[in-house]
């Protein structure tokens, strides 16, 4: 069956709480449950992770090969920094759909940079939680051609 890790980056454990005017009202544990709903729904199996620290990340990615198929990358902050994720995308050569739950071009100059769209298949940004099923079928359409 084909498999989807989804991973999360830093501070967005803490959504729901954090800044709902500019990330809403839905709870990571919302999100997990929409993506499992989705992922059934489509006969797809995911593995969805959160996690503040960059080397965790960073390790998730590595661990994807010859487990998953693909990865929805949602890096939050590191998105903007991080060769290193970058770098661990490249390594692993598996289909990488960005995402963000707002959209980050209409935002401040520093969130129009991204290191994770060099390597990325795509991206998706500007739909809040409803990107993550989004995700889903483009990824799904994405393994299945
Ligand atoms: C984010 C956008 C990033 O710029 C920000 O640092 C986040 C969340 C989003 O989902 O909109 O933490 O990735």
């Amino acid at each position: 069956m084909t498999s989807i890790l989804i991973l999360n980056g830093p501070n967005l454990n803490l959504l729901g709480q954090r800044q709902p005017d500019v990330y809403g009202t839905t709870t990571i544990a919302d999100i997990e449950t929409t993506c499992q709903d989705k992922a059934k729904a489509l006969g797809v199996e995911i593995r969805f992770e959160q996690s503040n620290s960059e080397g965790t990340l960073v390790d998730l990615i590595h661990s994807a090969k010859g487990r998953h198929d693909g990865i929805i990358l949602n890096a939050g902050a590191y998105t903007h920094t991080s060769i290193a994720l970058m770098d661990a995308i490249s390594s692993v050569e598996l289909p990488v759909i960005e995402l963000h739950l707002s959209n980050i071009h209409a935002r401040e100059a520093f969130r129009h940079v991204s290191y994770i769209s060099k390597v990325a298949v795509g991206q998706i940004c500007g739909f809040g939680p409803a990107g993550y099923p989004l995700a889903l079928d483009a990824m799904h359409q994405l393994l299945d051609t």
